[in-house]
């Protein structure tokens, strides 16, 4: 019988390791249906985008107020929703719905929808500074009744635009005023620009 070592063992156990998170590299990379595009779950009360960013024309900063501040969009709260619906449509069952979860001081638990792993870093102040609007990454907002993922969100999305190959005109002629057909980069594509 062949005696396998401790030393053996634990070398086996580290090929093992390293050829599973390999895999698991490599399925994330090629399948890109791992990637969350498209997503647009229901959401705990029927809010519209169409109806208040579209048809009501209300800036997107009045309730992501945080978007040109900081590295998080932010969510409203509910006091923001009460400067209308204090008396906008107090009638209808999902504005009673809001108004009792404002006066039992709850908030109202929205699923997240656009969400990056952890370990990378994602500045939206920084973006929205060089001029890319919201349409570019987050797609036609104004005429969504139920909010949905329209980019990949993966690493090649990003690189791309920061290599200038897929930055709007508008973006790459602020950062080259002086330049006739600017072509990027836009931005910095060294691995700790985004993972630290
Ligand atoms: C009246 C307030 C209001 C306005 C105006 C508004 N939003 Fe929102 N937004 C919300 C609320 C509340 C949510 C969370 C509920 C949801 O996802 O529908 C949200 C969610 C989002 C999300 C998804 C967040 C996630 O979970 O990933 C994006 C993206 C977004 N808004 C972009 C925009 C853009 C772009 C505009 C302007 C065109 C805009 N919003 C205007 C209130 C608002
Ligand atoms: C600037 C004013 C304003 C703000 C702020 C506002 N809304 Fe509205 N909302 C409206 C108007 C106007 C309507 C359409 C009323 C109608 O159909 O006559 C509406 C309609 C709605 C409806 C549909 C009600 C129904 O039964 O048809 C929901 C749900 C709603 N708002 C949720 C919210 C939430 C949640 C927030 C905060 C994130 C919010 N609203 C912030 C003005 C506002
Ligand atoms: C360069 C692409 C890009 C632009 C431009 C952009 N977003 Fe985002 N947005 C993202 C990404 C990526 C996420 C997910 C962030 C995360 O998980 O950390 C996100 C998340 C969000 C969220 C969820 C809450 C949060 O902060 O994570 C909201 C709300 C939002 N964006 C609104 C906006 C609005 C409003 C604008 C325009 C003023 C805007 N975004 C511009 C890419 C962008
Ligand atoms: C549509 C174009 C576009 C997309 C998509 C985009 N970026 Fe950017 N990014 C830019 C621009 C333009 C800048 C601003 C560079 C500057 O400030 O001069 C920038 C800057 C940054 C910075 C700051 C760079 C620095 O030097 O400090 C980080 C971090 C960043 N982006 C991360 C991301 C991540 C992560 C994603 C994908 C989830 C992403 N970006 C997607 C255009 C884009
Ligand atoms: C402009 C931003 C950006 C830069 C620069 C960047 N990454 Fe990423 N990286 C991301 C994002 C966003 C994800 C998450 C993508 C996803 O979930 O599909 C990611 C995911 C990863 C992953 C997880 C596995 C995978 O393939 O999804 C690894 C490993 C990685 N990056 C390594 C690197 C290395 C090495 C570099 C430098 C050559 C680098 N990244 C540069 C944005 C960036």
């Amino acid at each position: 019988m062949v005696r396998i070592s401790g030393t053996q063992k634990k070398l086996g156990v580290a090929l093992f390791l390293i050829i599973g998170v390999f895999s698991i590299m490599g399925a994330v990379r090629f399948f890109p249906t791992a990637s969350n595009q498209g997503y647009a779950p229901e959401q705990p009360l029927p809010f519209s985008h169409k109806l208040h960013a579209g048809d009501q024309k209300i800036q997107c900063q009045y309730c992501h107020s945080d978007v040109e501040k900081s590295r998080h969009a932010s969510i409203p709260p509910l006091n923001v929703c009460m400067n209308c619906h204090s008396v906008v449509k107090v009638d209808s069952p999902y504005i009673q719905k809001l108004r009792k979860a404002f006066s039992d001081g709850k908030p109202i638990e929205w699923v997240r929808v656009h969400e990056l792993p952890d370990y990378v870093y994602f500045p939206h102040k920084r973006h929205v500074a060089q001029g890319v609007t919201c349409e570019a990454c987050h797609g036609n907002v104004k005429e969504m009744a139920r909010i949905e993922q329209k980019s990949a969100l993966t690493m090649g999305w990003c690189m791309e635009c920061h290599r200038g190959e897929t930055t709007p005109p508008q973006v790459l002629a602020k950062i080259y005023p002086h330049v006739k057909n600017p072509r990027g980069p836009v931005a910095s594509v060294t691995c700790n620009t985004c993972h630290n």
